[in-house]
């Protein structure tokens, strides 16, 4: 097999094999370690220099964090560049009245985008809908090409609501409950649909493609998203080139790709900051007044009682662990070692950044060259704007 996505796939698997020790690491719990962010590199020295503010200019601004980190890791700007994923300019859709009902504004632009490039690259003569929640994206292929949608999904309550409307607006839509991993899902499969996913997690989309490939359908689109939700404790290669690759990804490496998040309001970044903050002086103060050598981890918190401020945190997550709390405790101690480890995990963090695309195309592209071992011609694109969704590689194969 020769194609161009091969060349990038050996590519990109020959850096990130050689560059492992900038990714493959958790800031968050190397924040605690104090051997790693020496000044005896020039990286290292380059980070420790750097102001909070300017971290905080630098994330917002991926471009200059390339660019920086780049003086340090040889061949990370070249990669970047020659691994470049284009952009699609598919043609704005015209909806008809009542398809876009109830769905919420970011969703709707993704489906839009997704929508209009899956039918412009039609192939089939029905429609396979995997995972489809409610039946967003199939809705606006029903609309549009008037052929069958199958739109098959988990959860009944998602089924039902999803069929009614479709029925209200009187779209060839049938939805089928069931579940992607039983073998009986085989069945929803057939050689006249193009399959599509919006943002299927991990194993579904691996599933997808699986059964997409066994029922020969002319074709499939999907994009990828949660590459984590996987049931292995690490990646299942699937092409060969990827099966022969030394690279290993755990499930905590596979939410590397996952930290480029729509960088949300100042609220939302407040919030972020204050509860990491609590997170990493909580460790601290279980580590010292506690014994505890191991990070424990903590459930999630609702976001409203972190304005509490960090006793109550602390309160309410010993509660959690049924630990026993002193009054005594140093608060305002752990609180600045929290402010002090933050600040260390974001410093950290700006090294890791600039691989987090480089990883998901590794794993976008094991996907391709699957699909082109079993006849298939694939290719890769942004389907829309990174503020709409940072999950925005889209794969079409053609058999
Ligand atoms: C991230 S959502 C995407 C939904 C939809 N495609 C969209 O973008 O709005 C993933 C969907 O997969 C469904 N799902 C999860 N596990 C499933 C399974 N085992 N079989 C079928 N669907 C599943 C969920 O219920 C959910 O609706």
């Amino acid at each position: 097999m020769s194609s161009q996505y091969l060349t990038l796939f050996n590519t990109l698997d020959t850096f990130l094999n050689q560059t492992q020790e900038f990714w493959r690491f958790e800031p968050f719990h190397l924040s605690y370690a104090d051997c790693e962010l020496t000044a005896n590199n020039s990286l290292g020295r380059w980070l420790l220099s750097l102001s909070n503010q300017e971290i905080c200019e630098l994330k917002e601004s991926p471009e200059l964090v390339t660019q920086s980190i780049s003086q340090y890791i040889p061949s990370l700007a070249e990669t970047i560049v020659d691994t470049q994923v284009l952009s699609l300019n598919s043609s704005e859709l015209e909806l008809p009245r009542g398809v876009s009902e109830g769905v919420p504004g970011r969703k709707l632009d993704q489906i839009v985008a997704m929508g209009s490039a899956v039918l412009e690259r039609h192939v089939g003569e029905e429609w396979l809908e995997w995972c489809s929640g409610k039946g967003f994206l199939g809705r606006i292929l029903a609309g549009q090409s008037n052929q069958k949608v199958t739109s098959f999904e988990y959860q009944q309550a998602l089924c039902d609501s999803g069929q009614s409307e479709a029925n209200r607006l009187e779209l060839p839509m049938e939805f089928v409950q069931g579940d992607a991993f039983c073998s009986d899902s085989a069945a929803v499969f057939n050689d006249k649909q193009h399959a599509v996913a919006l943002h299927a997690c991990g194993d579904l989309h691996v599933t997808l493609l699986q059964r997409a490939v066994a029922a020969a359908l002319p074709a499939v689109t999907f994009s990828p998203c949660c590459y984590h939700l996987i049931k292995h404790d690490s990646y299942q290669a699937l092409s060969l080139p990827a099966k022969g690759s030394l690279l290993r990804l755990n499930k905590t490496e596979l939410r590397i790709p996952l930290q480029e998040t729509v960088t949300g309001g100042e609220r939302v970044k407040r919030h972020r900051q204050m509860e990491m903050t609590y997170r990493l002086g909580l460790d601290y103060l279980l580590r010292i007044e506690l014994g505890k050598n191991e990070y424990v981890p903590i459930p999630s918190i609702k976001k409203s009682l972190l304005s509490d401020g960090f006793e109550a945190f602390a309160l309410w997550a010993f509660e959690q662990k049924g630990f026993n709390y002193s009054d005594t405790f140093p608060l305002d101690k752990y609180l600045k070692l929290g402010e002090e480890r933050f600040w260390r995990m974001e410093r950290l963090s700006l090294i890791q950044q600039p691989f987090r695309r480089l990883i998901e195309l590794w794993l976008a592209l094991d996907k391709i060259l699957y699909l082109e071992e079993h006849g298939y011609r694939a290719s890769i694109h942004e389907f829309c704007s990174r503020s709409a969704t940072p999950r925005n590689l889209l794969i079409h194969a053609e058999r």
